[in-house]
């Protein structure tokens, strides 16, 4: 595996594979590597010639008062489970690679990246992935590039762009990866104490229990996020948002009549946390 810094250098070593037809997939991290990273470089690995690792914590997609200062950084770290993982290329590019002085453009996806974690963490949130995804995109031109169904909101915005932009790459959507109780993997997780981290697994037993109540043919859609609130309320855990929302174009359904997205947003102690699920209706009638 090579680390590479440059934009220029990255682009001289994938030419020969671009040229030869190889099938190159793109990994983007922001580092603080876990389970579910290792799950998108597994696919990556299984499906291309050439597996392309981004670690880069994106100042971009942070608002003032969150936490870019101590989000979790350790590249010795994250270098050694790539390398295990099996990637070829590692792209750690500095601030100044990414955002040179004079740095002047974004890419604004409109609508789907408006609500929950757009209306939660403000517009430039998803301007700021939205923008070095887009960076990425044209440095590597991967074949493929694999986002976690963990940030679901996420995955829907980069399908927008690329359809959108006509940005010629597939989008890999891998499932999350839980901890044994439910816990969804995520960097921030290492920030919870042992009583939040008690506490954490409350997110995903309320989405359990949504996704029980859909299953079992609970069809209305506000007492379903009533149930996975009274949930929630049990491990002491306030909602930022629960929603029931369309999985493709994130609007809010309020018949539950197909599958749903049911999305979570909650801070445990000081952490902000996000899970979903999405919930199928039981078929009634053979219908
Ligand atoms: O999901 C992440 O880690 C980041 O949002 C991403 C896609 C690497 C962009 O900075």
């Amino acid at each position: 595996m090579q680390t590479i810094r440059t934009i220029a250098e990255l682009r001289r070593l994938l030419d020969g594979a671009h040229a030869a037809g190889e099938r190159v997939g793109l990994v983007p991290t922001m580092g603080a590597l876990h389970e579910g990273h290792l799950s998108l470089l597994e696919a990556a690995r299984e499906q291309c010639d050439v597996v392309v690792m981004s670690l880069f914590v994106n100042p971009a997609q942070f608002a003032a008062g969150e936490d870019l200062d101590s989000y979790p950084c350790d590249e010795a770290a994250d270098a050694e489970l790539a390398r295990g993982a099996g990637v070829d290329l590692l792209f750690a590019p500095l601030v100044e690679e990414m955002y040179p002085a004079g740095f002047a453009t974004s890419v604004i996806v409109g609508g789907v990246s408006e609500t929950l974690e757009g209306a939660e963490r403000g517009a430039g949130h998803f301007e700021g992935v939205a923008t070095v995804v887009t960076k990425l995109l044209n440095i590597v031109a991967p074949d493929v590039a694999f986002f976690g169904q963990k940030d679901a909101q996420q995955a829907v915005v980069i399908k927008r762009l690329v359809a959108d932009l006509d940005i010629p790459v597939a989008i890999a959507v891998c499932p999350t990866v839980r901890e044994a109780d439910g816990l969804a993997r995520s960097s921030r997780n290492a920030y919870l104490s042992a009583d939040e981290r008690a506490h954490a697994v409350g997110l995903s037993r309320a989405l359990e229990q949504a996704a029980t109540l859909i299953a079992s043919g609970e069809r209305d859609s506000s007492a379903t996020a009533t149930a996975a609130r009274r949930e929630l309320a049990a491990y002491a855990i306030e909602p930022e948002y629960l929603d029931i929302v369309d999985p493709e174009t994130l609007e809010a359904v309020a018949q539950i009549d197909r599958s749903v997205l049911v999305a979570v947003a909650a801070k445990v102690g000081r952490v902000r946390l996000i899970d979903n699920v999405v919930a199928s209706p039981t078929r009634t009638n053979g219908r």
